[in-house]
């Protein structure tokens, strides 16, 4: 594999992330097979997605320059404002104006961004997407039809010495998303599927440590789960194609796909752990002493439990655990009438992301008024959960409780079980 590496004065007159960026590292291209480039940007700094899921080790747009004998494409770009790079990286091989086709994969800003600019400087390249595609192509980035292809499954684009292979992906992650094949070399880029939010200065997933398996599930839990079904059909796409390498536009090139394939099965479809995740708030601690029994008696009863204090823990976690467990169980004091407000946002996910483990139980505690138990059964029971059993007491547990908390944790355990 070549590793090209710019030189520092390269960045001279660049803008100041570009000098920013030059003193953290210097700018390379990789190739991850013969004239495949890899000439994505590492951002290392953001903390957050979506204006919602954390991002403790920052992420990466990946963009690749495919180079045939006759043309070249760009598969996918980068986040506005990383254009300057992605320019630098792809004239470092061949001179951006060159390129004749930029492959839209995903619509979403943080690939497609870069798109305008791109199309500025290559005024005779074609943006390459699906139907709908093309339509976000044009409503996001004002991409004109004329400068469209569009592909449906199976299309195929020749480069010459290359050629593109298109799959419908629909919902991975948005309605638009497809994959892209390149036939000679089993090169797949299936954008966001396979992605995990983690920067490295290391392009390949057998280059980074440990890390990644854990990253990759927490991407998947927040990005992927809820279209879980959608990503069983595209496995089976993905196993007839059989890639030597899978090459996603987030984190690290998997050069091995075997694993992150095998780890995808089981997230999707792959049998659920004897787990449950409890999640809950407590005010003034008779909440948490009933979740103290729960816990207990789930864990006396043979099954594992992980429990999240909600002031403190981070949502991802919980949605990453989420993945394989088969219960959940909520805890939540009634705060004006409902569920706290932490209990709510959590419950909200829960009930939303389409998680597998679909038994559930609900408790808490009130001082003068309860309710909030009914709500969050309620939400849950909207969201196709079983909810089996809940508790909801007024003031600290007596012992009459603290049999029933326990009582409550037993029954998610042998329901599981
Ligand atoms: Fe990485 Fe759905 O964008």
């Amino acid at each position: 594999m070549d590793v090209r590496i710019c030189s520092a004065n390269m960045f001279l007159g660049g803008t100041s992330y570009l000098g920013e960026l030059c003193c953290i590292m210097p700018s390379k291209t990789v190739e991850i097979s013969p004239d495949i480039f890899w000439v994505g940007v590492e951002d290392w700094n953001r903390r957050v997605f979506d204006a919602l899921i954390p991002l403790p080790y920052g992420t990466s747009y990946n963009a690749y320059l495919i180079v045939g004998n006759d043309k070249i494409a760009l598969v996918d770009t980068v986040n506005p404002g990383f254009e300057e790079v992605l320019l630098e990286k792809i004239s470092q091989i061949v001179p951006p104006e060159r390129i004749d086709y930029v492959v839209m994969n995903h619509a979403e800003p943080d690939h497609a961004g870069g798109i305008p600019k791109v199309l500025e400087i290559a005024d005779k390249a074609n943006v390459v997407s699906t139907k709908l595609g093309v339509d976000m192509a044009k409503l996001y980035f004002g991409v004109p039809p004329e400068r469209t292809v569009m592909v449906k499954e199976g299309d195929t684009l020749s480069l010459g010495s290359k050629t593109l292979k298109f799959t419908q992906a629909p919902w991975l992650h948005w309605p638009e998303t497809m994959f892209t094949y390149a036939l000679e070399d089993q090169v797949l880029f299936p954008c966001d599927f396979f992605g995990s939010h983690l920067t490295s200065d290391k392009l390949f997933a057998d280059e980074v440590s440990g890390i990644l398996l854990p990253e990759a599930k927490r991407y998947y839990a927040e990005i992927m789960m809820p279209f879980a079904a959608f990503g069983q059909k595209a496995l089976d796409k993905v196993k007839a194609l059989n890639p030597k390498i899978i090459a996603p536009s987030h984190g690290p090139v998997y050069r091995n796909p075997q694993p992150i394939i095998e780890a995808y099965e089981k997230w999707t479809r792959g049998p659920l752990e004897k787990k449950v995740v409890v999640v809950y708030v407590s005010m003034w601690g008779s909440t948490q002493t009933l979740e103290r029994t729960i816990t207990k008696a789930i864990s006396v009863n043979g099954v594992e439990v992980v429990p999240y204090n909600l002031t403190v823990a981070d949502l991802s976690h919980i949605l990453r655990d989420l993945v394989d467990s088969s219960a959940v169980v909520i805890g939540t004091p009634t705060v004006l009438g409902g569920a706290h407000p932490l209990v709510l946002y959590a419950t909200e996910l829960i009930a939303s992301f389409g998680i597998r483990g679909k038994v559930a139980a609900v408790f808490g505690s009130y001082g003068w008024g309860g309710g909030a138990v009914k709500k969050v059964k309620t939400r849950l029971q909207e969201g196709g959960f079983e909810v089996i059993d809940t508790l909801e007491i007024r003031g600290p547990p007596k012992p009459e409780h603290i049999e029933k908390a326990f009582a409550l944790g037993k029954a998610i355990a042998d329901t599981i079980s």
